[in-house]
Parts: C-alpha cells; structure tokens; sequence
C-alpha cells in the first residue's frame, strides 16, 4: 500500500494510474476504521482497479474544539486495516497540506442543511462540503463512498457533485451494525461497555418507529410514543427524532401515516453524540 501525504503527489499519482486506464475508487474517512468503514472499502475494491482511502480528521466540520480533539485518531491501526484489506493508497494530508490558508470559500446548503446535523451543528455541513470538494479535485475518483448512517451527509454530497458538476460518482452504502443493532461509528470507540448497552437502543428505537409508522399511526403518534421509549433510558439523551423524505429530507406531514420516510436520530450517551437512522419504503 502507498501512504501519500502530499496534496499535489496524490494528484500526479492518480492522473498516472488514470493515464494506464485505471478506474478509481475513493472512500474519504476520519479514521478509526471499523467494519462499516471495511463495508465502503470492500465495494469500491470490488468495481475499481484501484482504491484511495483517505483518513482525515477535517477541522472545518468540528464546531465543537473539544469533539475536535477528542476525536480518535489511532493512525498506525487504521493503516494495518486498510494493508490487511488490500487497500492501494492511504491518503494521509496533514492539515497544513489540506488548509494552507484559511479557506475563504463558504459553500452554503440552503434549507437541506438547517434541519437535523445542520441545526444541531451550525457549520458542519459546509467543513464537509469543503472537504469533499477538495478529496474530489485531488482524486477524481470515478467513484466515491459514503455510508448512509450519515444519511443527511450522503444527500448534501451528492447534490454537491451534481451542482458542481463534479464527474465522480457518489455511491451510498447500508449502515453495518454491531449484533446489539447499534450502528457502527468510530465514536463507539469512546463508549464504556454500559455505555455500549445503552447506546444500542437507539435503533430499538428506530425499529419501534418504524413498526408504528407500517401499521398505520401517524408521524406525531409516532413520533410521541419513541419519545416516551426513549425516555426510559437512563442514561440515553435524545438531541432530535425527525420524520423526513429520505429522498430530499423535506418535512412530512404529522398526521399521516407516510409510504416513505427516514427517521433519523441523534442521541448522547455517556457524552458521546451518536446518530442513526432507519428507512421505511412501501412501495
Ligand atoms: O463521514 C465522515 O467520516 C466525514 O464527514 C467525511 C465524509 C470523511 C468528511 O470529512
């Protein structure tokens, strides 16, 4: 495996690999790799001649400085993953490579990003936008993954490459699971055992909307009796429980019972914010 740290290197690399006729697949991360991570890593070795992994703890999408530093950054274990899994190139830019000024871009998303993540995290959306934005210039990747627990991340991605006319793909993956049913996310890492108990109600939760929704209760009906499930929890603190479009996240009327909806979470537990969601089609 190739470890690049450099921005411009990174750029002739995969312009050379490009030039022999190589597709490439891109999975940008923040590191501390799991197997849902693995799940993104394996599709794209799959359909490509060559897969970029970046790791990259992006300070523009932190607005909270100590999520920032307390974010896991276990480097030399990510980099055994992504060897043992057949990765080609780590791409490692420092923040200094990434930023060497200070960005005077702002990309703003409208209405998509003032609802959920984007209420909860002013700024967030536009550090991923910009982020992405630049992975996508260095790399151009013929396609790039996303895991949809970050659902509202994944719609604001690919209306970003659609607005931009960015010519990468923008590939969505199913949310991996531990045994417990709690979605896998780095911010794991930072949970007690208890903790990791507790944490697995939140898609207990998620499952119990959904059953509501399928037999016929309405969004606020819904919405009430999660409310109260959750409440029970000691120890699990819900930030929001929203009913959207999965396809645009447009709000959903509160006294219908929708064919479509994802129903997205955000939750604390032992101070480590978590979030999932669940989809429901009836087609
Ligand atoms: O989902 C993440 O890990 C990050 O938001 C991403 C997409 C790598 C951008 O920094």
């Amino acid at each position: 495996m190739q470890v690049v740290t450099s921005p411009r290197r990174i750029t002739e690399l995969m312009k050379a690999l490009r030039n022999q006729g190589k597709s490439i697949g891109l999975v940008p991360t923040m590191g501390a790799l799991h197997d849902g991570h693995a799940s993104l890593f394996r599709e794209s070795l799959k359909y490509n001649d060559i897969t970029v992994v970046s790791v990259f703890v992006n300070p523009m999408q932190f607005n909270n400085q100590d999520d920032f530093n307390n974010y896991p950054r276990p480097f030399a274990q990510d980099k055994k993953i992504l060897e043992s899994l057949g990765v080609d190139v780590l791409y490692a830019p420092s923040e200094k490579e990434m930023y060497p000024e200070s960005p005077l871009v702002n990309l703003d998303f409208g209405v998509m990003a003032e609802i959920m993540e984007g209420a909860f995290r002013p700024g967030h959306f536009d550090g991923v936008g910009l982020v992405i934005a630049k992975l996508l210039n260095q790399v151009s990747p013929d396609k790039a993954y996303f895991g949809l627990k970050d659902l509202q991340q994944f719609l604001l991605i690919s209306r970003l490459v659609k607005d931009l006319s960015f010519t990468s793909e923008v590939v969505g993956l199913p949310i991996i699971r531990e045994k417990s049913g709690l979605a896998m996310s780095s911010r794991n890492m930072r949970l007690s055992d208890v903790g990791l108990q507790l944490a697995a109600n939140i898609y207990t939760g998620l499952e119990f909307a959904q059953k509501n929704i399928s037999d016929g209760f309405d969004v606020d009906e819904t919405k009430l009796a999660v409310f109260d499930f959750y409440s029970r929890i000691d120890g699990l603190e819900v930030e929001y429980l929203e009913f959207v479009n999965p396809d645009d996240l447009s709000a959903i009327e509160p006294r219908i019972s929708p064919k479509d909806v994802a129903i997205c979470v955000a939750a604390y537990v032992e101070g480590i914010r978590l979030i999932d969601n669940i989809y429901l089609r009836q087609d």
